[in-house]
Parts: structure tokens; sequence; C-alpha cells
């Protein structure tokens, strides 16, 4: 490898290119600091845009009863009260003000005939909240962000793969990251970094999840100390698509059922009337996904293993224009028209509830320089996260890490590092390349069955244990991997980086919710299918002694009294 690199510094670093990276930068910029923005993949494409159906603000232009104290009932609610219910607190208030800052930055959504935005019903929202652009949100908010970060001269790097951080007396000093295009190797310096990564749905085989979403940000931010929570958490959206295979687990937005689309089994049943009377289609995601599960392995399901969703009564009209993605896509992809047919569906791995650990004010990690948010970070969403809540997450979330960083960046001075603490980051890529290496390619398949097989939508502890026993293996495997060539669009080197990181999300979900014994949200365990008050508690991972992961359990800060009235009260049966 080559030993020279290029150094940038930054006031503060952001890492990841998605909603919350882009809204902290802006807020950074506001402050009057340099912001550098690296992302490892392109401006303007990250996972954000398969938010499609809107974005959750109570601002009640439909339903006019909403306000922020309802919104934040629905998501202690439906997070199975194990939320943080600070965050809780600054998602329903101030999710209103960031979707009229997109508004004031360009963003147009669909309105209501007397012109106020549009709000439209998804799953376990007790009322019409989400503000949408037809099918298109999460593609309307990334543009939008997009378009202030080129008009602000804010510094990017894109195909910037960030290996490392370097961390110096228990702070982040910098993070090496490889140039893919070129190969390059840079030091990025900064007074504080955001990590804003995403998730890490692709350690699942079947997935809504781009190719970004392989846990980088969860596994340099846990390398450098960082702690981890609710990692058990990971939601299952109940539609993605089943057919052609080369599609498989792409998403079908729940604006579908928002719009009144419907689910039946094979024998034309609507089956949603027997797992949730009142709610039906629009109960929260973790219910629904598990029905339509239920109904697929207990022999109901569709010719290419799913249920259908059938909009067709909605009229052809009514459905290109609200659901227009949907439309093309099931066109283009599946030679399916949903005006007239009805589409088949199952549950796609969607969302990772859990994350690194943050401070709900300031989404500040354990590390005092690094920040979190969007769906790398945890606390807001608990056990389940309600439909739309992750692009009001980015938004509220992204400006008051940015926010913070920038506070922070401003009383500070960027540390030393020297070539001896880059040299350490330089000898984990060197390792990469061997004559006769393992393909990582082989092993992430493994493991990614393992995964789906065994830790996904219903788990139980025997299953666990063999993924577990399979996540050893293959970690024990890992010092065999290699790649061959150069740095430049090395996609073996990739695949051995993200295979890294891949096995700490892994590792950290699968003994988490082995150690979970309930069922609680998301976390379904057919050998403890009960909810327990005594695991009404987070689980905490972080490395421990000999580099090992270690997890603890945290009791749930309490609310205040005044605010236990706007919740219904917990019940266990
Ligand atoms: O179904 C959807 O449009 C997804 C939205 C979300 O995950 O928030």
């Amino acid at each position: 490898m080559d030993d020279n690199y290029d150094t940038i510094e930054a006031d503060v670093l952001i890492i990841g290119a998605g909603g919350a990276g882009m809204r902290a930068a802006i807020s950074v910029n506001d402050a009057g600091l340099k912001p550098v923005i690296v992302t490892k993949s392109l401006l303007g494409k990250a996972h954000t845009v398969m938010a499609e159906g809107g974005v959750a603000a109570a601002l009640g232009n439909v339903d006019p009863k909403d306000n922020w104290t309802v919104h934040y009932g629905d998501i202690i609610e439906e997070g199975v009260y194990i939320s943080d219910w600070k965050m809780a607190e600054f998602l329903s208030k101030e999710a209103p003000d960031r979707v009229h800052e997109l508004e004031k930055y360009g963003a147009i959504f669909d309105r209501t005939p007397d012109g106020k935005i549009m709000q439209r019903a998804f799953g376990a929202h007790t009322y019409r909240r989400l503000a949408h652009v037809g099918d298109r949100t999460g593609l309307e908010i990334i543009k939008t962000l997009e378009d202030q970060v080129l008009h602000r001269n804010i510094e990017f790097h894109d195909e910037m793969y960030i290996v490392d951080f370097i961390v110096k007396d228990g702070k982040i000093a910098g993070a090496i990251g490889i140039k893919m295009d070129t190969g390059k190797l840079f030091l990025f310096k900064a007074k504080s970094t955001v990590i804003s990564t995403g998730g890490s749905g692709r350690i699942f085989k079947v997935t809504s999840n781009s190719w970004e979403s392989t846990g980088d940000g969860i596994g340099i931010a846990y390398r450098a100390g960082a702690i981890l929570r609710d990692m058990e958490m990971f939601q299952f959206h109940p539609t993605g698509m089943v057919y052609p295979p080369g599609v498989k687990g792409l998403l079908v937005t729940e604006g579908v059922r928002g719009e009144g689309g419907i689910l039946l089994n094979s024998k034309g049943e609507r089956f949603m009337l027997r797992y949730s009377p009142q709610k039906k289609e629009l109960d929260a995601r973790d219910v629904v996904a598990r029905a339509n599960y239920r109904e697929i392995t207990e022999g109901r399901g569709t010719e290419h293993g799913g249920v259908y969703l059938d909009i067709t009564h909605k009229g052809s009209e009514f459905i290109k224009q609200k659901l227009p993605a949907m439309y093309q896509q099931f066109k283009e992809f599946a030679g399916v028209d949903i005006t007239k047919e009805k589409m088949e569906v199952a549950p796609t791995v969607h969302y990772m509830m859990g994350g690194i650990q943050v401070d709900a004010e300031t989404e500040r990690t354990n590390i005092p320089n690094l920040f979190a948010a969007g769906e790398v970070a945890s606390g807001l969403h608990g056990a389940n996260r309600l439909g739309g809540n992750s692009l009001a997450d980015i938004l509220v979330f992204g400006k008051r890490a940015g926010d913070a960083a920038a506070i922070l960046a401003r009383s500070s001075k960027l540390i030393d590092v020297s070539d001896d603490d880059i040299a350490n980051v330089k000898a984990t890529i060197d390792s990469f390349f061997k004559e006769t290496g393992k393909n990582p390619y082989d092993l992430i398949d493994r493991l990614t069955t393992t995964m789906s097989e065994n830790a996904g939508i219903v788990r139980d502890g025997e299953r666990l244990k063999k993924a577990l026993e399979d996540i050893e293996e293959i970690k024990k495997e890992f010092s065999e991997v290699g790649t061959k060539g150069g740095m430049r669009y090395n996609h073996g080197l990739l695949g051995c980086m993200e295979l890294r990181n891949m096995l700490i999300s892994c590792e950290a979900l699968v003994s988490s919710a082995l150690m979970r014994e309930e069922s609680r949200g998301a976390h379904t365990r057919s050998d403890f299918p009960k909810k327990n008050p005594e695991w009404k508690k987070n689980i905490l991972t972080m490395k421990g002694e000999d580099d090992k992961m270690k997890f603890e359990t945290r009791a749930i800060d309490e609310m205040p009294e005044e605010y236990k009235g706007y919740v219904k009260p917990e019940v266990y049966e």
C-alpha cells in the first residue's frame, strides 16, 4: 500500500450523507464553522430514500386533534415502554418545525384542498400524521438537503470508506478513510465528529436496505469504545416485494395500506381482521409483519411465498396519483399493474432500532467528542419504530447533533495525530491483502444466511445459539479473508472491511436477543412468548476485557408524572 496520505481538517467531521448527516452539516455551517461530510456512497444516494410514505409530524392539518402529546404517547406505547422518553419528547415537539424548515428549503409536499401540508394515515399513529410527497418522501427530503449542502459549498468526499477512528486519550482525534475511486488514503482531523452512517440491515439475506447498510458506523464506533444499546431490536417491515428474485425484499411502502390497501391470504381472507380487529392493516409494524409471517408459514401464502396486498378498489387515477413509485416499481420489476392486480408481499428487514447510545439532548455518545444521529443511534424507537418516525428522527436529531457538535468544536482544538497512529490503521488494511485469502463474500453469504434462518422475525434460544456458534466460526475464519490487487475500486477489500463491521452488529444482536427472555415489540421469542416486566430495560453492548463483547442491562429512565398522562399504562398478561 502507498504510504502517503492526504490530510483534511474540519471543525466537525460528519460520517454519512443521509438525512441525519446532511442536516447536521447544515447546523454546523449555520454556526459559522467548517463541516466536512464523508460518505462511502454518492451524495444524494442514501438509504433515506427508502422511507417512502412520509415524515411523521403532529401538524394537525388533517386531524386537528393531533398534537405533540399524542405523538409522544404513540412513540412510547409502540416502542413498548423501553424508548428514551426525552428523545420521544424532542421528536414529537420538534418534528413540525423541521418539516416547515424543509419547506423553506424548497421541499414540495402534497397539499390539502385548502393548501396545507397533506398528511396520511400510517400504522399505529393515532391520527393521520405523515406529511408526504406521493410515495417518494425520502427522495424529496434527501434532494432538498443535498441542495442546501451544495449551495452552502459544504465540503464533501464521496466514495470515501472510513476504516477506523484514531482515538487519543479517550477522544476521537481523526478518522482514516480510503477514497475508493482512487485508492488514496485520507486522514480526517476534526474537533468533533458526528456519525450518521445508517443501519446494518444487510446483515440479513432479505432486506429493504441498500448495499450501504452494513453497520460500518456501529463497527467503527464500537471499536473506538462507544456503547451500543437495544441491538436485539430489528424491525421487519410487513411488506417487501417477493418476486422476481432480483427485487426480493424491496420496500412496498406502508403508504399503500395508509391509502386503503388491504392484506389477503391465498384463501381470499382479510386476515388482519383476525389478528387486529380494530387497527387491522394499520396496526404497528411488528404486529402486521408477524401476521404476514404466520399466514405464509402456516400455508396460506401465495405462489411466491408472500401474501396479497390489494389496493385495486381505489381506482387507477387515485393509485397513480398517491402511489406513483409503487405503480412504476411493480410494473417495471414484476410486470404487475397494481391498479388492476394484487401485489405479492412478505416481511423484509427494514430498520435497526438499536445502535449507538446517545444523550437525548445533544446526541453525544460516551466518547466526549463523538455524536451519533439517525438510524445508527439508539433510544428513540425502543422495541419498535413507527413508520415515518425515521424521517422525523434524522431531521430532529441530525439538527441537534450538528448544533451540539458545533458548540463543542468552537471551544476545542484539533488533537495531534502521529504517523504511528496512522500506521495501526494501515496495518489493518494491509492485513487484508493476501495471495490466497478466503473470499469475504462467501463468509458474508454464510453470515446473512444464519442471521435470516436463526435470528429473524420469530426467534428461539436454540436457533439463536446456533447463530452465535456460526458467528464465532466466521469470526475465526475472518483472519483468513483477503483480496489481491490494488486499493482502487477493490471490492474484495470493501468486502473484508464490511464483514469486519457486520460481525459486530451480528454478535451484538444475537447475544442481546439470547439474553432477552421475553417477547417485546419486534423481538419475538417463541420460547418466551410473553412480555415480562423484569425485562422492561435496555441491553447495552460494549467492548470488555481482551476485546471481548460485554453486555449489561440498564434501567429505563422514569418520565415525569405529567407525561405519564399522555401514555396508556403498560399492561402485562
Ligand atoms: O413504508 C414506508 O414508506 C417506510 C417508511 C418508514 O420506514 O418510515
